[in-house]
């Protein structure tokens, strides 16, 4: 059985449209992924297709991230392109439209078990929740951001006006 890692719950990913994440890949690149939720009712019972797909997070025309840090833009199955608007389906990551027609997205093995969200592609080590730049302050490299709000005074004080 391949090595996995626990990263997310199917539920999760629905109710939030999309959830992005941060693997090295075999040369020790860092690399964007994104989940999205797969709702292609035929595929969903099909156990390869569980409901969520990952992708890697670059449209194949340009070096564009797919989610810049808040969110993959969907719209009836499809990942919208944000720089040229370019459709991909989030089951298959082909694209039939625009300035990447007829390309596919780059595709990353997950797996579901029990509504739990695993990566499975041994081309990727999971690092960290989130954009890279989101693991830059991870100082104890538990794959979480520090919370800076316990001994830094915050900007957001509790003084009214
Ligand atoms: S960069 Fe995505 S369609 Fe052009």
């Amino acid at each position: 059985m391949t090595d996995r890692t626990h990263l997310t719950t199917v539920e999760e990913v629905r109710e939030s449209g999309s959830w992005l994440f941060t693997a090295r890949d075999q040369y020790g690149e860092q690399e964007e992924i994104i989940l999205v939720p797969c709702e292609d009712a035929d595929d969903a019972e099909d156990s390869d297709s569980p409901g969520v797909e990952a992708w890697v997070n670059r449209c194949t025309h340009e070096a564009q991230k797919l989610d810049r840090g808040f969110g993959t833009a969907m719209r009836d199955g499809q990942i919208i392109c944000p720089k040229h608007g370019s459709m991909f389906d989030s089951c298959s990551g082909y694209c039939d439209n625009g300035e990447a027609a007829d390309t596919t997205l780059v595709s990353v093995d997950v797996g579901v078990e029990a509504g739990a969200v695993y990566l499975t592609d041994e081309g990727y080590e999971f690092d960290h929740e989130g954009s890279v730049e989101d693991g830059s302050d991870d100082a104890d490299g538990d794959g979480e951001s520090e919370d800076d709000d316990d001994d830094v005074p915050s900007s957001t004080s509790h003084i009214g006006f």
